[in-house]
């Protein structure tokens, strides 16, 4: 059984009194429970040492929102994954919509990042999804199959691997896929997994779905098979919302 995990993708938000505010309010919010998946937060790279302090010792985790795909160096405003796993964190979100069109990124340059990722011990969340224009050209699964070819590491022993499959036109635009079709996504993820890594090694990974998940949507969303979990970005800037998505994985 996969346990659902929901992540919460801050992207270019917060300053240290805000970003303590959230955290103080998820912390109060869960009370010292235990909460019913597993739970993630991803805040600016400035922001990873205030946020660390802050849920050390609490059921949630850290993730950044990229990583170089060197080790160390000399690249200018680059953070490693070494560095983002010396800083607390589990996870790293790669590859992103906003770093493909903001900065470029290719699927070669995630799939370096993911290496880099894995060899310093983080969990790489790859991100993967279609365009409007891919979707109205009905090229949705081509697309996020060549993504995943792409972008996905060479298959290792023990390696672990979160995908977010989040449709570009449905980031921050209030719109979302039917449940069919986002379980046609997931579905076909999972079947490439597995002609790739093998039956069991596929079942272990979990596929989040991300692109507009609210506390009104989040249960149904995450009640679709393959869903393992959902990648938040607006709603994860409020804790009660963020934890109304929690809740709705029980
Ligand atoms: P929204 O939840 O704001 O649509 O953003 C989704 C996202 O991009 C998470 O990575």
């Amino acid at each position: 059984m996969r346990r659902k995990l929901i992540a919460g993708n801050w992207k270019m938000n917060g300053l240290r009194a805000s970003a303590t505010h959230l955290v103080q309010g998820l912390l109060e919010g869960l009370a010292g429970a235990e909460p019913p998946c597993e739970l993630l937060v991803c805040p600016p790279a400035c922001l990873l040492e205030t946020v660390g302090g802050l849920i050390a010792g609490t059921p949630v985790a850290l993730g950044g929102q990229d990583c170089h795909g060197a080790e160390a160096g000399a690249h200018t405003g680059d953070i490693s994954a070494a560095m983002l796993k010396d800083a607390g964190c589990a996870y790293v979100i790669l590859g992103h919509s906003e770093r493909r069109s903001d900065h470029g990124e290719a699927d070669d340059l995630v799939r370096a990042k993911a290496g880099a990722a894995l060899a310093a011990g983080l969990t790489p969340i790859v991100c993967v999804g279609e365009t409007a224009a891919q979707r109205d050209g009905g090229r949705t699964l081509a697309v996020v199959e060549e993504q995943l070819a792409g972008s996905l590491p060479e298959p290792g022993p023990g390696q672990a691997l979160v995908i977010a499959y989040e449709p570009v036109w449905a980031i921050g635009s209030g719109r979302t896929p039917s449940n069919e079709e986002v379980g046609e996504v997931h579905a076909a993820v999972r079947r490439w997994l597995e002609a790739r890594l093998g039956g069991e090694a596929a079942a272990a990974v979990r596929i989040l779905y991300g692109g507009s998940m609210k506390p009104g949507n989040a249960a149904e969303l995450l009640a679709v098979p393959d869903v393992d979990g959902g990648l938040i970005g607006g709603a994860s800037l409020k804790a009660e919302d963020f934890l109304a998505i929690a809740r709705a994985c029980a």
